[in-house]
């Protein structure tokens, strides 16, 4: 469920504040009844009218991207930097299902279809994200382990985590851990890492919601068929 303003403006019909407007002026409908006031919640699959003009359900994109470094997942920056939707060729308004950090690459999902996206991000469905994370330094093995039990990062105790350990170089002073996590909090994975006082070098995800990437190469990307994007509802669906 979104606000109607917000349904209104990503049709790309006008801004989301013309949208406040019409709908305080009464010139929108939802399923044929006439919404005056703000705040009102609607689904995709609503009928929507505004000015006597029924809004245009776009079709549903579904996006598997192995993003790479150097780019901001959001549709739009600030800075002017690359982002995530100047890599995706699409007639659509397209938004990253979460974000990635600037440093980090892998597996982001980009799609219109909102309520998958709001499914896939609340965190009582605990959609599964790995990440293989690298360390300049030569891990304690147990310390690292100790991230399963959960660690305190921004004031909370993170969540259920499983930890493999790939690798330990002593010679190059470096190591590599596959990290799995069912939460998706803000530099989450930097953060455990730091709670246990090591410094993450370099960090991507490699799979989310039980999609990897498979037959992609940094900066390539694939549209999801009807099956996949049914296994992402299921994925949500299965949980509490
Ligand atoms: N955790 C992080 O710290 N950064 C990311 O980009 C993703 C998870």
């Amino acid at each position: 469920m979104e606000r109607l303003q917000k349904v209104i403006a990503n049709s790309g019909y006008c801004s989301r504040r013309k949208a406040e407007e019409l709908i305080n002026l009464g010139k929108v409908k939802v399923n044929g009844e006439v919404v005056n006031t703000l705040g009102v919640k609607v689904s995709y699959s609503d009928t929507i009218t505004v000015n006597g003009v029924t809004l245009k359900k776009e079709a549903k994109e579904y996006v598997l991207l192995y993003k790479p470094r150097g780019v901001v997942s959001s549709a739009h920056d600030e800075k002017g930097r690359k982002t995530v939707t100047d890599i995706v060729d699409s007639p659509n308004r397209l938004y990253p299902v979460g974000r990635l950090d600037y440093d980090t690459s892998g597996l982001i999902l980009l799609t219109n279809d909102g309520e998958l996206t709001n499914l896939l991000i609340h965190p009582s469905h605990e959609v599964e994200k790995k990440y293989l994370v690298k360390i300049d330094a030569v891990i304690d093995p147990s310390l690292v382990k100790a991230l399963e039990k959960g660690v305190m990062i921004d004031g909370k105790k993170t969540g259920k985590a499983r930890v493999k350990i790939k690798k330990i170089d002593k010679k190059k002073k470096c190591s590599l851990i596959e990290l799995t996590i069912y939460e998706g909090r803000n530099h989450q994975v930097k953060k455990m890492f730091e709670a246990i006082g090591y410094k993450v070098a370099k960090l991507k995800r490699e799979k989310f919601a039980g999609f990897t990437l498979d037959g992609l190469k940094s900066g390539e990307y694939r549209h999801l068929n009807i099956k996949e994007v049914k296994k992402l509802y299921a994925a949500c669906k299965n949980v509490k």
